[in-house]
């Protein structure tokens, strides 16, 4: 169904007809980093979060919880990565949830760093394309079965949401949530094959309301348990890259982390 927010979604498409958005599709498929990928870049700790750091499939990985449950749930992080600090809180509150929660380092140790004009955002993009997240996050769900897990989950970030987004087209997972996707065309939601939730932000300029109402629209012809909901005020990054002083933000960003839990809970428990 579409979410509670509908009303409103509804009133920014009657009267968001002022801001033109020129092609639906061409809004989502950019293949460069936009400027709100990469604002509020987080202070990176690779000590963050009650969980530990091992490695699994080649990658360093943050884990937080157990697989006792045998239900374990991929985080794929936006371009800073997995030692954003908010990221692991994520992982931490999956996991108090009842899953074993893994977050990959995607970027062999580079995640992106604007403050290095040696490797400015198309070339670092080239070298951590979002086709090759993909290919990884397949190893990671992978090693994950091998490891004991039954069902597997997988959320995306921005830059990770391309990769979950792919793993749900060969229903590589059990169910799927996409949060302020990058990269994530319409063609992509027509492939989509198990239970998917889309978060985005109002102001997120690369995914208009029109655009979420396409990407509802799809999913609910083809069939597929969804959850496709936009958030009032808030922008492309919201429930990682929020200001952790500013309850207000922190708020927001967890109603989106309870809906990922309440997703993964409805489709994996
Ligand atoms: C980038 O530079 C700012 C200002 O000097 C600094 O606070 C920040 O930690 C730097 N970020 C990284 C990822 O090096
Ligand atoms: C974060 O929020 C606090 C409290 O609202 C505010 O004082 C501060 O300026 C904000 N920081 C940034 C970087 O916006």
């Amino acid at each position: 169904m579409f979410s509670a927010a509908l009303p409103l979604l509804f009133l920014l498409l009657i009267h968001g007809s002022a801001h033109s958005v020129s092609s639906e599709s061409e809004a989502g498929s950019k293949t460069t980093l936009g400027p709100h990928c990469t604002t509020n870049p987080p202070t990176l700790d690779p000590a963050s979060g009650a969980g530990h750091v091992g490695k699994l499939a080649g990658f360093n990985t943050y884990f937080s919880g157990s697989l006792q449950s045998k239900l374990a749930v991929l985080l794929a992080s936006d371009v800073y990565g997995y030692e954003t600090p908010n990221l692991r809180k994520i992982a931490d509150k999956v996991a108090a949830a009842g899953f074993y929660a893994a977050v990959p380092d995607f970027f062999y140790g580079e995640p992106f760093n604007p403050n290095n004009t040696a490797r400015p955002k198309d070339a670092w993009l080239k070298d951590h394309s979002p086709e090759k997240g993909f290919k990884d996050a397949k190893l990671m769900v992978r090693a994950l079965k091998s490891k004991g897990a039954s069902k597997v989950g997988a959320a995306g970030f921005c830059w990770g949401a391309k990769a979950v987004i792919e793993l749900a087209k060969i229903a590589d997972v059990q169910a799927a949530v996409i949060l302020h996707p990058s990269f994530v065309t319409a063609d992509d939601i027509k492939g989509v094959k198990v239970p998917l939730a889309v978060l985005s932000g109002e102001l997120d300029g690369a995914y208009p309301p029109k655009l979420l109402k396409e990407f509802d629209d799809i999913l609910r012809s083809n069939k597929i348990d969804r959850f496709v909901k936009m958030f009032p005020k808030c922008s492309h990054g919201w429930t990682l890259r929020y200001n952790a002083s500013d309850p207000a933000a922190v708020s927001r960003a967890n109603i989106a982390h309870q809906d990922l839990l309440k997703w993964f809970t409805k489709h994996l428990k």
